[in-house]
C-alpha cells in the first residue's frame, strides 16, 4: 500500500465526522453544537436589516422615479369606467385641467394694459386721434375702402391713457351727478378702457356730426357700412346690444383684432361665465 492508497483508507477525523452526520442533518445551523440560539437571533436581525434595506431603497425609487405607481392600470379603469380615449373623456378632462379664470371685472369693465407710446402712430392729420401701428393700418384702408364709397368717418378718439379715463369717468361723473353704477353703463373707470389697448376707436359721421357718441349712430350711412365691411378689415363692435358684459350699446365704439396681440388683448382670459 503506497502512501496514497494509506491516506485514502485513513481518513481525517473531520472526514469522519462529517461521515457519520446523516447529509440531511449535517449542514443545519440549528442543530449545530453550542450558540445554536445566538445564531438564530444573528440570522433574524441580517433578515431584519435586509427588509429594512429593501424598503429604502423602495421609498428612494418611488420618490425619485415613481417607481411605484399609486393606482395600477386595472384600479384606474374600475374608477373610471370611461376609456382613456374616449373624446368625451380627454375633453371634460382638459376642460376642467384649462377652465378659464372668471375675469376681474369691474362694473363690467375688464381691465387692460395701456399700450407703448412707441408703438402708437396717429390717424388724423392732427395727431389727436392715435392707435397701434398694426391697427392703425388696417384702420386707414378701411378708411380708403369707405371713402371710395363716399362713407367719411370722423375719428372721434383713439388711445387714451389711464389719467385721460380718469377725467373720463370721474370729472364726467361728477360733473352729470352719477353714481358709479351708472357712468359704468357709458364709461369704464380708468384701467378698464379698451381704449389703454390702442386697438379701439370711437367712429362718427363725418356727415351726421349730431349722432356723435350717440345711439343714433346706428342710423347712419358710416355704421351701416361698418357694419357691413368692418369685419374684412378686422374690426368688430365691442359693445354690440346686450353684451355679456353688460356695458350699454355702443354702435359707436370699434375695436381691431386683425394680429395675435390683439386678439390676445381681447379674448384670453376674459371670456365672462354665463
Ligand atoms: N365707453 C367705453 C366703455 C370706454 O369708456 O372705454
Ligand atoms: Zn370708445
Amino acid at each position: 500500500m503506497d502512501n496514497a492508497s494509506l491516506s485514502r483508507k485513513t481518513p481525517q477525523a473531520s472526514e469522519l465526522v462529517a461521515d457519520e452526520i446523516p447529509e440531511a442533518v449535517r449542514d443545519h445551523p440549528y442543530l449545530e453544537a453550542g450558540g445554536s440560539q445566538s445564531k438564530k437571533k444573528g440570522l433574524i436581525w441580517k433578515l431584519v436589516g435586509l427588509a429594512a434595506i429593501a424598503f429604502g431603497v423602495s421609498i428612494w425609487l418611488h420618490l425619485n422615479f415613481n417607481f411605484f405607481p399609486a393606482t395600477s392600470k386595472a384600479q384606474q379603469t374600475q374608477q373610471n369606467p370611461e376609456p382613456a380615449s374616449s373624446p368625451s373623456a380627454s375633453a371634460a378632462s382638459s376642460a376642467t385641467k384649462s377652465k378659464p379664470a372668471t375675469p376681474d371685472n369691474l362694473l363690467g369693465h375688464l381691465p387692460y394694459p395701456e399700450a407703448p407710446a412707441s408703438d402708437l402712430v396717429a390717424v388724423t392729420p392732427d395727431g389727436a386721434v392715435k392707435l397701434r401701428t398694426g391697427a392703425a393700418a388696417k384702420y386707414q384702408e378701411m378708411v380708403n375702402a369707405a371713402a371710395a364709397e363716399g362713407i367719411y368717418f370722423a375719428p372721434i378718439s383713439g388711445f387714451r391713457s389711464v389719467a385721460e379715463q380718469q377725467h373720463v369717468f370721474f370729472d364726467v361723473k361728477a360733473e352729470r351727478r352719477q353714481n358709479a353704477s351708472k357712468r359704468a353703463e357709458v364709461s369704464a373707470p380708468p384701467g378698464y378702457s379698451e381704449h389703454h389697448t390702442g386697438y379701439a376707436i370711437d367712429l362718427g359721421d363725418g356727415s351726421a356730426p349730431d349722432t356723435n357718441l350717440s345711439q343714433s349712430f346706428e342710423n347712419t350711412q358710416a355704421f351701416k357700412w361698418l357694419e357691413a365691411n368692418a369685419a374684412s378689415f378686422s374690426f368688430e363692435m365691442s359693445f354690440p346690444k346686450n353684451n355679456r358684459q353688460g356695458v350699454s350699446y355702443e354702435p359707436w365704439h370699434w375695436r381691431f383684432v386683425g394680429d395675435r396681440q390683439s386678439l390676445e388683448t381681447f379674448y384670453k382670459a376674459h371670456s365672462i361665465k354665463k
